[in-house]
């Protein structure tokens, strides 16, 4: 039998944890394994994770007991939820106080919460500049994930809050990437305020988590904000252009006008984005990409991320 601690991964699937498991499947000689965790052991990416070595295994955030079962007999876990796949702040509450529970339940000696601000912490529900969202969140996707790290803080095995970036890659998946105007030019239109964006690529995340595991306990009571490098909308304009080998134009669209474009969690990103520029420097201090290097050497900058990626841009 194997030596190897194991760290169970929710997500693993996905970007994030896809990241770690594969981190961790690489490390051949490192001191963990990865288990991952998903609602369809057949799925393809399971068996791509299977193929690498990766022990696989059933669970759903939605039932507890699975999740239990799941973490029994690990050494750690990473925890991430899905906001985008229900769009309920509520749901991804309950779903992460279920990890956070199963975590001590299983006794596991290392946990990664993957979770972001509580902007309500910075912009009270009283404050007009944000829209209030399902009645009581200013950015829901945000709001839902930090309101569980007291969950994880006192109800949990001992934790590590891993604060993530906006994901390059959503300028190929998500829809944000450059469009042609009517002039046939190429426009990369985001709500910034002038503020810079802080983003990674989403192999990175998984990696820095991987470094954070490795590192340890000194990590605990933590909160981990990486990013691969801040940058402002005509900078990350600049880099696509002479990535994609043509011109590449930055418009600021106002906060008011992107959280009425109507697209099923439009307020909800449009928020993200102001509160983004409310916090202005300290949003970006708090995803320092020093501090990710240290947990992750190979971590990618903007042109890197280019370099690999571009190719994949869709540019309809
Ligand atoms: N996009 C960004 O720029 C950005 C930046 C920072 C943070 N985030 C946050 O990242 C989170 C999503 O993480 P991701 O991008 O890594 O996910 P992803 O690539 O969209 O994949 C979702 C993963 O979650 C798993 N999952 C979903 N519901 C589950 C459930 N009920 N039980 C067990 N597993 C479940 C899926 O596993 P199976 O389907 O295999 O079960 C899959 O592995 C979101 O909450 C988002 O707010 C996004």
């Amino acid at each position: 039998m194997s030596s190897k601690k194991i760290i169970a991964v929710i997500g693993a699937t996905g970007a994030q944890g896809g990241g770690l498991a594969r981190a961790i499947a690489a490390d051949r000689d490192g001191p963990f394994a990865a288990r991952a965790i998903t609602r369809n052991p057949k799925s393809e990416k399971a068996v791509a994770l299977a193929k690498l070595g990766v022990e696989v295994v059933a669970g759903d955030s939605d039932d507890t007991a699975s999740i239990e079962r799941a973490f029994a007999g690990a050494f750690g876990a990473f925890c991430v939820t899905n906001y985008w796949e229900h769009f309920s702040a509520e749901r991804e509450g309950v779903q992460a106080t279920a990890m956070a529970r199963a975590s001590k339940k299983a006794g596991l000696e290392h946990v990664i919460w993957s979770t972001l601000e509580d902007t309500r912490r910075w912009v009270p529900l009283g404050d007009s500049r944000l829209p209030t969202l399902q009645g009581k969140y200013k950015v829901p996707h945000f709001d839902s994930k930090g309101q569980v790290d007291s969950v994880f803080a006192n109800e949990a095995a001992p934790t590590t809050y891993l604060l993530a970036a906006f994901y390059w890659e959503n300028f190929i998946h998500f829809g944000m990437g450059p469009r042609k105007g009517e002039d046939g030019k190429l426009v990369l239109a985001l709500p910034l305020g002038g503020a810079e964006l802080p983003g990674i690529g989403v192999e990175d995340i998984g990696r820095t988590a991987y470094g954070i595991f490795r590192r340890g306990a000194s990590t605990v009571g933590q909160h981990i904000g990486i990013a691969g490098e801040s940058l402002s909308g005509a900078d990350m304009a600049a880099k696509m252009s002479r990535a994609l080998g043509q011109p590449v134009h930055f418009v600021d669209v106002p906060f008011d006008a992107y959280r009425g474009l109507g697209f099923p969690g439009a307020e909800d990103l449009g928020n993200m984005f102001q509160f983004h520029q409310i916090l202005g420097e300290e949003f970006q201090r708090n995803r320092d990409p020093l501090v990710a290097r240290t947990f992750n050497p190979a971590l990618a900058d903007f042109d890197a991320w280019l370099a690999a990626n571009a190719g994949r841009i869709p540019l309809g």
